[in-house]
């Protein structure tokens, strides 16, 4: 068996790029025999990074030093140039791979030139390279063999991007990894080692953008004092081939450019945008664009001047097509003026405007019609707009799935979603095709994912959020890649190769999302968070501003049954899906059970396809959860020799965190739909150990995620 070192460093600061030595022997003389003599051509930046990371993985896990040779000859193992760098009888050797690639793709190729068996590394483009780089560690890291491997690769996204809700005060919106990694203070001057650490781990999995602010945009960032801050954090970047972008606050120009309007059809205001482009543009001659959240809870947009979103897009996207630029719009609206069901909103504000966007306009939508929740059904938006280039906004935060301290694989909910099937274009138009462009043939592609990361020193607060930014990232690549094999490859990369450690803690991973599901929001019920920080059940919560802010909104709860009518007797939302999809939807016999209170309102007494009552049903689902959460621990406690003790210790604590908020969801769920349901817990399901009350009592001002108070 394989125990790992007890003494050895394990404080999750260096991610998936651990690079432990290999122990193997075979394999290890397999791995020396291929890097013996590497040429490898470094002449940028970003080839310089690929290189540092040979330099840096390769001694570790071989335990040997690397040699490096000037030009490529006979002896060479590894050969890792562009392709126009290569000679000519290897770029014969490789042309035909080479044509089908992108200009970030790659290829890994184990071929016989000069009557050897060697390995080349090459790509259209010195990112191509890089990407490539991290490929060949992590298949190393990984005990991949090598002989006859053959990987041709392209990213199918072009926008992979990073959201970081990051405040320029370093509070995180919806973070729960300490504070913000940009220290604006120091910057431009001083250069965190951990920029550079960030980028390098979001190169390993292919993200080449970062939005760096939150989309509850403070307009101070676009002034010239922070502008030269971006920048130094740009020029990092620009060597590991990630572009960054920026939100935009609508009304910057009346908050930082002394202008009476915003109004997105005032010359004024288009010179303005203009001038504050190019002046960004000078700085950072590859800056991405911005990320705009308009009319959307309280930011400004330009329905304040009666203009619309594409007025508001359009008007933006004018000022950054002469420089390449993209506007990501977001499409999370929905109005305190408008008492129409919330889910519906977006979709019915949008559709409109499909085709009448700018080219270099994306339209970002969440996952879901309403907002990240443990469980939902895709956005009704994708496939809908035709027209429109969709991008996918996934959240990585756990805002709604127990902050970092629930252990929740988010890959699975992600390739859920990506493999949901629209039926826009008949069946098979799944939302991945929908976002990787080839549905509707879209020239620009992306998806974006709001980060868990902060100060915090494994960045993500619980160690296995690292596999949910890592598994952001190989979807964004790649979003037919599945939850299993993503969580095999980071699993390998962080803890241990050893198989029976694998298939365990894989297994746990796996089936972590339908724990949190059903210890939350069971059977489609959504959105019974506490107010504001959403930290905890709040199905009572019936006292805020806006209706739809409230709980109780969304489930509905009466003397009759359970569940918001989204069907035509209801909110008719279903008619925004395709026709096939909105018939299953619509009828309680077909809708697949895990969105049946998200689209019905059921009675108690409803029988479920397991011959269980809803009410039971709902009950005996809770407590599946937490009896979910009780093997993941004892899952855990056996998977105790093959990880470091403080590894273990680490997360065990934090697994009875998440039991001890399985237990308060389901106890303090099930006390609230009791006084309606007037009916006794199933057999099986476990006693409350508090009363409603007790629940309803409890209070989190300083619950972690939202703007702290000092007083
Ligand atoms: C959610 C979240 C907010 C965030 C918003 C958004 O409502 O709670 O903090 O600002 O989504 O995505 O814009």
């Amino acid at each position: 068996m394989l125990t790992r070192l007890h003494s050895q460093q394990a404080d999750g600061y260096k991610l998936w790029l651990k690079y432990d030595k290999i122990e193997n022997s075979e394999l290890l003389n397999e791995y020396a025999e291929i890097v013996n003599s590497i040429y490898f051509k470094d002449d940028s930046h970003i080839l310089k990074n690929a290189k540092k990371e040979f330099s840096l993985a390769l001694p570790q896990m071989l335990n040997k030093q690397v040699n490096y040779s000037n030009n490529i000859s006979s002896d060479n193992s590894l050969i890792v140039a562009v392709y126009e760098n290569l000679p000519n009888d290897l770029k014969e050797l490789v042309g035909k791979d080479i044509e089908v690639l992108k200009d970030e793709g790659f290829i890994i190729k184990s071929l016989t030139y000069k009557k050897k068996s060697i390995i080349v590394i090459s790509a259209k483009k010195d990112i191509g390279i890089l990407y490539a780089s991290f490929r060949f560690l992590h298949l190393i890291q990984t005990h991949k063999k090598f002989n006859s491997i053959e990987i041709v690769d392209s990213p199918k996204i072009d926008l992979r991007m990073l959201n970081h809700w990051d405040n320029l005060d370093r509070s995180v919106e919806r973070g729960y990894a300490g504070f913000s990694l940009w220290n604006w203070q120091k910057l431009p001057e001083y250069i965190d080692q951990r920029y550079i650490d960030y980028a390098r781990a979001n190169a390993s999995i292919g993200i080449n953008s970062t939005v760096l602010t939150n989309v509850n945009a403070n307009a101070l960032v676009l002034t010239p004092m922070y502008l030269e801050k971006v920048e130094a954090l740009a020029n990092v970047f620009r060597g590991y081939g990630i572009k960054v972008y920026l939100t935009a606050r609508f009304s910057a120009p009346i908050e930082i450019g002394n202008l009476e309007t915003a109004d997105p059809l005032n010359a004024a205001v288009e010179k303005w945008w203009a001038n504050k482009v190019a002046e960004i543009y000078k700085r950072i001659p590859d800056f991405g664009g911005f990320l705009v959240k308009a009319n959307s809870e309280g930011q400004p947009g330009p329905q304040n001047y009666g203009r619309n979103h594409v007025d508001g897009a359009n008007m933006m996207a004018t000022a950054l097509e002469p420089f390449g630029g993209t506007i990501i719009w977001r499409a999370f609206v929905y109005s305190e003026h408008d008492d129409t069901d919330r889910a519906k909103q977006a979709y019915d504000e949008f559709l409109p405007y499909d085709g009448k966007f700018k080219d270099n306009v994306l339209v970002q939508v969440k996952n879901g019609a309403i907002d990240f929740q443990p469980r939902e059904p895709f956005h009704p938006m994708f496939g809908a707009m035709k027209k429109t280039p969709l991008a996918m906004e996934f959240q990585i935060t756990q805002e709604y799935l127990g902050f970092s301290s629930h252990l929740v694989f988010l890959p699975k909910l992600f390739e859920e979603v990506l493999d949901s099937d629209t039926y826009q274009k008949g069946k098979g138009s799944t939302v991945a095709k929908v976002i990787d462009g080839s549905l509707y043939g879209n020239t620009l592609t992306g998806i974006a994912g709001v980060a868990n990361i902060g100060t915090d020193l494994n960045w993500t607060g619980h160690p296995f959020a690292q596999a949910n930014w890592y598994g952001f990232g190989r979807l964004a690549w790649e979003p037919n890649l599945s939850s299993e094999i993503i969580a095999d490859e980071w699993l390998r990369a962080t803890y241990s190769t050893n198989q029976d450690f694998i298939e365990a803690i894989k297994k746990l991973m796996l089936t972590s999302r339908e724990a949190v599901v059903n210890y939350m929001n069971p059977l489609g019920l959504h959105h019974i968070f506490d107010t504001g920080h959403h930290y905890g059940p709040g199905p009572w919560v019936d006292n805020l501003s806006r209706p739809e802010w409230n709980p109780v909104y969304y489930h509905k709860a009466d003397a009759n049954g359970i569940g918001f009518d989204r069907t035509p007797s209801g909110s008719i939302a279903t008619e925004q899906y395709a026709s096939f999809i909105e018939n299953t939807f619509n009828d309680i016999n077909t809708i697949p059970e895990e969105y049946l209170l998200w689209f019905h309102h059921v009675p108690w007494d409803f029988k479920l396809k397991n011959g269980n009552t809803l009410w039971d049903g709902i009950a005996l689902k809770y407590q599946e959860g937490v009896n979910e959460v009780t093997n993941m621990i004892r899952t855990w406690d056996d998977a105790k020799p093959y990880v470091t003790e403080s590894e273990y210790h680490e997360v065990k604590m934090l697994l009875q965190i998440q039991l001890k908020e399985a237990k308060w969801w389901r106890d303090a769920c099930l006390l609230y739909f009791q006084t309606f349901s007037k009916k006794e817990l199933p057999k099986g399901v476990e006693k409350p150990t508090h009363s409603l009350e007790y629940y309803k009592s409890l209070k989190f001002p300083f619950a972690p995620g939202i703007r702290p108070q000092w007083d």
